[in-house]
């Protein structure tokens, strides 16, 4: 079968499209002919080996994927060939073919297309165990959003908007924050320019500061953020897109009564995967009353696949980044 494949651990560049053995489905897996997968930023991170979770070269990268089931392992009830899916086996997606533990295949409504099914699960599925789950946010909460206008950023902008909090969309260009403003955020702040975010974020909430932060960014935008933080806040650490880990101080986080609080959505799907499905239906109920639309900021083939690592990783992506498998749907 035809993937994009990782022969080396090293850079994205090393990446190539060539061909791969057909995965064969085991007990209590499917085989699903990919249509659609979208990137998160962890499949820049596996190829160069700085994931928590590696592939063993040669594999494809390539975390989530929606398609039509073609092939059921042994055990595999509830299920049909031919039936429309999305799948998050973590890895391996960008491939005609990808095998997938049933725990995580999530039958699609028959409104949601291939493009969409693929970035919606994993996407949305980290939305709601970070706000929701590990962030407790209620109605009435001010959120701010780093990296608003990324893939699981604009997701937790708009998923903040339908469970009734003002959001804050902080990103690095007046483009990008046009794209979180027509996904419903309040209130837009360039952290690119302008005052520091936190004194932004405080003229934004009359010096109280935001109730809950979904920091994918890290670095120096997490300092920043921690200091633009209501009292008795949560701070939600998703992930370091900017690279850099932030060591955050203890002092602040005493003296405002701060929690901060660690999201892994992988390590919490792979410890309950019944939590998972209930948490992706809730989201699949969001998305059929409307108000959830994933934004697809681009698309590519399996062979200009590799462009799409490229505009991740030059941090020109806008939502999410679609490779299509299969050129006839
Ligand atoms: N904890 C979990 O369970 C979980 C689940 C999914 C993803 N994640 C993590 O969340 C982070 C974001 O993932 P994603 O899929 O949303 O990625 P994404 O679509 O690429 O969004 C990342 C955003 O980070 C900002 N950014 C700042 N500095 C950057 C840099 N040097 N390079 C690239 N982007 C930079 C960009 O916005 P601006 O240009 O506006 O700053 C970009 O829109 C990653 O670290 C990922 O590993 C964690």
């Amino acid at each position: 079968m035809r993937a994009i494949i990782c022969e080396k651990i090293g850079s994205i560049e090393d990446l190539k499209v060539g061909e791969l053995p057909t995965p064969e489905p085991g007990a209590g897996e499917i085989r699903v002919r990919v249509h659609a997968v979208s990137l998160n930023f962890p499949d820049l991170l596996m190829p160069q080996g700085k994931y928590q979770y590696s592939g063993q070269p040669p594999f494809a990268p390539g975390m989530e994927a929606a398609g039509t089931i073609d092939a059921l392992g042994e055990g595999v009830t509830g299920l049909e060939i031919g039936q429309r899916v999305a799948v998050h086996p973590w890895i391996g997606c960008l491939a005609e073919f990808v095998v997938c533990p049933t725990d995580w295949v999530f039958p699609l409504p028959d409104a949601m297309d291939f493009d969409t099914a693929a970035a919606f699960c994993l996407t949305y599925g980290t939305i709601h165990h970070a706000l929701k789950d590990r962030g407790r946010l209620q109605a009435g909460e001010t959120l701010l959003v780093l990296g608003a206008s990324g893939g699981t950023g604009l997701a937790a902008v708009e998923a903040g908007k339908a469970w009734g909090a003002r959001v804050i969309a902080a990103a690095s260009s007046d483009e990008k924050l046009a794209a979180c403003r027509a996904r419903g955020a309040d209130d837009l702040v360039n952290y690119a320019e302008g005052d520091e975010l936190r004194h932004q974020i405080k003229a934004l909430t009359d010096g109280r500061g935001a109730d809950v932060i979904f920091d994918s960014v890290g670095g120096d935008y997490s300092h920043q953020a921690i200091r633009s933080i209501n009292w008795g806040g949560r701070m939600l650490v998703i992930g370091f897109a900017a690279g850099d880990i932030a060591q955050l101080p203890a002092n602040h986080i005493l003296i405002k009564q701060i929690e901060l609080i660690g999201v892994a959505y992988q390590g919490f799907a792979r410890r309950f995967p019944d939590r998972c499905r209930a948490n992706i239906a809730a989201m699949m109920e969001l998305w059929s009353d409307g108000k959830l639309r994933p934004h697809i900021g681009g698309t590519y083939s399996l062979d200009n696949g590799i462009d799409a690592f490229r505009a991740m990783r030059d941090r020109k992506a806008v939502g999410k980044l679609v490779v299509r498998l299969d050129q006839t749907v």
